[in-house]
């Protein structure tokens, strides 16, 4: 069998309600996969405006051999590009994250503009055309200040999720947002069990005390109540506060209804009430940052929370937003990148403290992080037969179908 045969039998192993087969998550041949072909066929999410304020600044992006550079241009658009000269194939970018008028390539000096046309190769035969010679582009998309890139030639559909995220997420500004903390974690385990753990709530009583005192874990996997009134785990109490809230943002003009991974699509999105009287998502409920975002002067107790496949999940609160993406490193290594926002204008040590700002996610991400390793190390034993999900982990199963999905569709189309 093929490397691809053998990946196919694997997808089609599946079984509805149960986990993926041991090698999806551990072996390197299905790392292989997963950063050569599947990730490479869905738009996944990169950065955010913020992360690229000014023309010029640039973030580069890396997705297993490929790296990309997001660029904003003189024109205020955000494009982006392969890490890659078109002289004899250079890395331009050695940097994850800087600002420059062009982009000039260390080997040779072949220069390019931030549109990625060349702008001068010393040297060249007479005739030689600069227009046949810029950098080779790569799909991206601004949906609302989140910025998606897409290595596929022909990218799959982003027009709704576009439409779906700029619409709820246009009152938080991002164009006006800085980025005031970014970390990075290696975690000791697949990416997709990073995303599996994140899909779920099921966990968090006994692992997560400081999400907790603002969060409900309602809506984060155990159920929001469905327009006939039911949800998957039954609480009268939450249903109540719920029907309550949603009256109240509907007269604030900040209501939409629960957006589902609707099928085919790769978005959820959600206003979630914040617990305990909490209006941001911090330890003691109340802003981390003096200034709110987008123009707001009274935070409510509510945030807006944003997923999405294969890579991707946000909470918008009214003083500050935070993303968080994922990449592979290798079967047993992710990325977790974790960036906090807040309005541009903030002032560091005045308006904020940034340990304080990143305190709750920050504790959080380590106990994701130590479960997830947990997870991957219990998988790779001979122990390991797929296992159900319980009632809690609806988006967990949300998550592994798209991925199977997708995978059968990229190797269809291979
Ligand atoms: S490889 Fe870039 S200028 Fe030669
Ligand atoms: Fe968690």
């Amino acid at each position: 069998m093929t490397a691809h045969e053998n990946i196919a039998a694997l997808l089609h192993k599946d079984r509805p309600g149960h986990t993926l087969p041991q090698a999806l998550y551990v072996s390197e041949a299905a790392h292989q996969f997963d950063t050569q072909v599947m990730l490479k066929a869905v738009w996944l999410f990169a950065c955010t405006v913020a992360h690229i304020k000014k023309p010029g600044d640039y973030y580069v992006f890396e997705l297993g051999k490929n790296s990309v550079i997001i660029v904003r241009g003189r024109d205020g658009d955000v494009r982006a590009f392969y890490n890659s000269c078109q002289h004899r194939g250079a890395r331009i970018c050695e940097t994850e994250r800087g600002s420059n008028p062009r982009f000039m390539c260390p080997y040779h000096q072949w220069t390019y503009g931030l549109d990625g046309k060349l702008l001068a190769a010393r040297g060249m035969v007479d005739g030689f055309d600069k227009a046949q010679h810029g950098l080779k582009p790569v799909a991206c998309e601004n949906a609302g200040g989140m910025i998606f890139i897409c290595l596929a030639d022909s990218p799959p559909p982003i027009d709704r999720v576009k439409a779906d995220i700029s619409a709820q997420i246009a009152r938080y500004d991002l164009e006006h947002c800085k980025v005031a903390v970014m970390d990075d974690l290696i975690e000791d385990a697949n990416w997709k069990l990073v995303m599996e753990n994140n899909r779920e709530c099921y966990h968090c009583d006994l692992n997560h005390p400081e999400l907790l005192k603002s969060l409900f874990a309602y809506g984060y996997g155990k159920g929001l109540p469905e327009d006939d009134g039911t949800d998957v785990v039954e609480d009268d109490d939450f249903d109540a506060m719920f029907a309550a809230k949603q009256a109240e943002w509907k007269a604030m003009g900040i209501y939409h209804d629960l957006i589902e991974f609707p099928y085919g699509w790769w978005h959820r999105i959600a206003r979630l009430p914040l617990a305990n009287g909490a209006v941001s998502q911090t330890l003691d409920g109340k802003p981390a940052c003096k200034k709110m975002i987008g123009g707001v002067d009274k935070p409510d107790t509510s945030s807006l929370s944003l997923w999405t496949q294969p890579n991707n999940w946000n909470h918008f609160c009214w003083d500050h937003v935070v993303t968080f993406s994922l990449t592979p490193l290798s079967a047993n290594k992710t990325l977790l990148r974790t960036s906090w926002l807040v309005a541009e204008d903030a002032v560091e040590g005045v308006d904020y403290d940034p340990d304080n700002l990143a305190a709750v996610w920050r504790a959080t991400n380590r106990q994701d992080g130590y479960l997830s390793a947990l997870n991957h190390a219990g998988i790779a034993t001979d122990g390991y037969r797929p296992g159900p999900y319980a009632l809690e982990e609806k988006l967990v199963e949300d998550f592994k179908d798209f991925y199977v999905r997708e995978s059968l569709k990229a190797l269809a189309a291979a």
